[in-house]
């Protein structure tokens, strides 16, 4: 037995009466992990075509900033295959696809706002003809002013929503009294999902103006939204299912909107089948990614290192339109204390509107980017007191309880559950940190050219979606005669195993094993009006959803079982397949035959709603999270000082996943997360050339993490806790906090460079931090030691 399930059981599950029996807390395979191996589990692109069935490609903007002065069709509409060539004025409805704020056009109106904007869908016979005669199109322009970066958003006080502004105490006053401060600019690049199964939709007319839609979205309910508003119909005739994506990482929150609306339009023109598949290329060209983040802070601190004030001004690349630039900027400004008490705050947040793509949620949906601020701060502070980095974060962490104080964040919520001290702690030791340290002291003392670098970075995590409505969800639970189980709910698989975490709190609540329950696609027509599977709430919501309608199964059946069978309805069990009454063990599926045929109602529906939630956004305060995830980890780097060339030779990451559901699963899940966080602070860089055309539009030239990236050494574990909140089984959200960890190989890769001038100076270092920024931060670290010597 597994310490997980252990913990699990120590709980005494008394609610059903099993307490020696658990399908939570094991380390299950995924529910489709052969299919995946197997190559069997069907993707939206796989599912076989319907009859008749054509293909679509959208035509893009070739400018940043301009107005449409002409558009020539003939030679497309000539190309071989087309079948017909759409622009907005063929849009039945409306001409939006913005989640939020209606500012996100499906097909431009005469303004294009970013290279890659969709101008027009051209529908053929096949996905090659469509996407070859997309480029006949004969477009002129009228070229116009083209904003590209946060810093010149800034400049020109160019934003998509009004600023946003967050104080606590007096920091003026807080700044004045401190005895120290820091001061400076960071930037912080953004990142591509890139998701393995890229955007696709497949649009099937029904009868009667309805359409089933086919998508590979985290967000059916909302894609049914944007499609009813594009055709000008009623959301119950649009139906959109997902059983699978192949990957979202938050690129398909929302920005599978466009795809869906496009094929959708063009099905119900034509009143036959369209998939719309986006390439690669046009994918990264088209779709919003992580948002990258420009900083001007300033920190005071005590002569030990506490911090007393702090002041920043983040701005982010929003792109053209608003998407969820907001909730993402919120987010960014609720994680900037990551796991530190941070006195009096001043905090502005903006959302540059640049001539680029709408950046939209990717894994932490701001959180990143808010954490790596204060993080930078802490590694400032602590090289200039000339002390290891990890006793600087250690005497800034939230106190933790309310004898020790300093509990309270910036926006108002109490830390109750603050596990960081012991997590910090244990990985301290397990990793070795305090041997490592003087060992890579002692090692860059006798290399000239390889240095290495050690850092330990923590993390704290918020969980629920910030936008308090947004934390509900619903299910369907089906108990056939055959005593199987089928679930359905507003949660969507994509590869982070919510199904079956879902299934295995079914199977628990029924006494079933896991394999007697099954989970369906995903299906607007099912569960009604599901928020986003984001937010890292899939598992949290779903699965207490989907244990309500099983546990309202459950209570049917144990009355008809007491009725029919005698004994206390409160004593009777439901274990390894068995009903236990009154002295009997009936096997669930005898039961579930003899209560059907006394007519007992075999399905139910659930619901679950987050308590204890409450933002407001004027004051940016309120009780946003549900609870928080802690984590920490320690990475350690060599780094090529002519080169700029690094490894991480080693990592040990520490996860606070609450009683997991699944160990296995949620160690695939900080696994997967610290390599996809340590790419967007390495390797991955999106650059745009001056016309404003994102040049890094494929794998050729943006470099996502391999395997030979991931350590030799990597040593993950999860962190022995449960959470205080009664989430489902007392688990913890796992899919973005893990994001956050890998922190740790930023860091010591500065550490590392740091060591070039004796760790006299801070690397001017951004993020990423690829091979030509770091032997950019060396040579900045050798002048400053060099000028500092003239000086002497
Ligand atoms: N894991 C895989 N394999 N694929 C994904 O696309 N998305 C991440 C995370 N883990 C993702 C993933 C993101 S952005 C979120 S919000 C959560 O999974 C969503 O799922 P959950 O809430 O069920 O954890
Ligand atoms: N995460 C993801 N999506 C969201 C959030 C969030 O916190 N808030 C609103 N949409
Ligand atoms: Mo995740 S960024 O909340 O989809």
């Amino acid at each position: 037995m597994n310490t997980q399930t252990e913990a699990f059981l120590t709980e005494k599950n008394l609610a059903n009466n099993n307490a020696d029996w658990a399908e939570v807390g094991k380390s299950h395979p995924h529910e489709s992990a052969v299919l995946h191996v197997l190559g069997e589990a069907r993707y939206t692109d796989d599912i076989p075509e319907v009859q008749g069935t054509l293909h679509a490609a959208l035509g893009l903007s070739s400018k940043a900033h301009a107005n449409i002065l002409s558009m020539n069709f003939d030679a497309v509409k000539s190309a071989r295959g087309v079948v017909a060539v759409y622009t907005a004025k063929d849009i039945p409805g409306t001409n939006d696809c913005g989640p939020i704020i209606h500012d996100d056009p499906i097909l431009s109106e005469g303004l294009v706002e970013y290279v890659g904007q969709p101008i027009f869908i051209v529908v053929a016979d096949t996905h090659d003809n469509a996407r070859r005669a997309v480029r006949k199109a004969e477009i002129t322009y009228e070229e116009l002013p083209a904003i590209l970066t946060p810093q010149e958003a800034r400049q020109a006080q160019s934003f998509v929503l009004p600023p946003m502004r967050l104080q606590r105490g007096d920091a003026q006053a807080a700044f004045e009294r401190s005895p120290r401060r820091v001061k400076g600019e960071l930037y912080v690049g953004g990142q591509e999902q890139f998701y393995l199964e890229g955007q696709i939709s497949y649009a099937i007319p029904k009868e009667d103006r309805g359409m089933l839609v086919l998508c590979s979205t985290q967000h059916p309910s909302e894609m049914q939204h944007v499609v009813a508003h594009a055709l000008g119909v009623h959301s119950h005739n649009i139906v959109v299912e997902c059983r699978r994506m192949g990957g979202g990482f938050g690129g398909k929150e929302s920005q599978s909107a466009l795809w869906a609306a496009a094929a959708a339009i063009s099905a119900a023109q034509l009143k036959r089948p369209v998939k719309l598949r986006a390439d690669r290329d046009d994918d990264m060209m088209v779709t919003g990614k992580r948002h990258c983040f420009y900083y001007d802070y300033e920190v005071g601190y005590d002569d030990e290192g506490r911090i007393i004030a702090a002041r920043v001004e983040m701005v982010s690349r929003a792109g053209y339109s608003a998407d969820l630039s907001a909730p993402v900027a919120t987010r960014a400004v609720c994680h900037f204390d990551n796991t530190y008490y941070l006195g009096d705050v001043d905090i502005r947040a903006m959302c540059g509107k640049t001539n680029t793509q709408s950046n939209t949620a990717f894994r932490g949906f701001g959180g990143p980017q808010g954490a790596i601020a204060i993080e930078y701060i802490v590694d400032n502070i602590a090289r200039d007191l000339n002390k290891d980095a990890l006793e600087i974060r250690k005497i800034n962490f939230y106190g933790r309880n309310d004898a020790e104080g300093r509990n309270i964040t910036q926006y108002g919520q109490k830390v109750v559950d603050n596990v960081i001290h012991e997590l910090v702690a244990e990985l301290e030791t397990s990793s070795e940190y305090q041997q490592r340290r003087a060992d890579i002291k002692a090692f860059n003392i006798s290399s000239p050219v390889l240095k290495k670098g050690l850092a330990l970075t923590p993390v704290k995590f918020g969980i629920a979606f910030n936008v308090t409505h947004l934390n509900q969800a619903g299910a369907l639970v089906h108990i056939y005669t055959d005593g199987s189980v089928l679930v359905n709910h507003g949660g969507c698989e994509m590869g982070q195993g919510v199904n079956t975490k879902v299934c295995q709190v079914v199977a628990h609540e029924l006494g079933l094993n896991l394999d007697k329950v099954r989970a369906t696609a995903t299906d607007t027509s099912k569960v009604a009006n599901t928020s986003a599977t984001a937010a890292s709430t899939g598992a949290d919501l779903n699965g207490k959803a989907a244990q309500n309608a099983a546990h309202t199964l459950r209570q049917r059946l144990a009355e008809f079982a007491a009725k029919t069978y005698g004994g206390e309805q409160a004593d009777i069990r439901f274990a390894a397949g068995l009903v236990s009454v009154n002295g009997l063990d009936i096997p669930f599926e005898a039961l579930v035959q003899k209560a059907y045929l006394a007519r007992v109602q075999l399905w139910s529906d659930g619901f679950y709603a987050t308590p204890g939630l409450h933002w407001d956004p004027k004051t940016m305060s309120g009780n946003p999270f549900s609870y928080y995830a802690y984590g920490a980890s320690v990475s350690e780097v060599i780094v090529d000082t002519l080169t700029g060339e690094w490894k991480l030779l080693r990592a040990d990451a520490l996860y606070d996943a609450g009683n997991s559901l699944n160990p296995a699963i949620d160690i695939g899940q900080v696994e997967g997360a610290f390599i996809q966080g340590m790419g967007w602070l390495t390797t991955e860089e999106l650059w745009w050339n001056k016309g404003g055309k994102l040049m890094t539009h494929a794998p050729s030239t943006y470099k996502i993490p391999a395997i030979s990236d991931c350590p030799e050494d990597f040593r993950v574990s999860l962190f022995k806790n449960r959470n205080v909140q009664d989430s489902i089984h007392r688990s913890k959200a796992v899919g973005e906090p893990p994001l956050l960890l890998p922190f740790s190989v930023f860091f010591a890769i500065r550490d590392a460079i740091a060591s070039v001038a004796d760790y006299r100076y801070n690397p001017p270092l951004n993020a990423p931090a690829t091979s030509e920024a770091i032997l950019s931060a060396i040579n900045g670290v050798e002048a400053m030691a060099a000028s500092s010597s003239q000086e002497k």
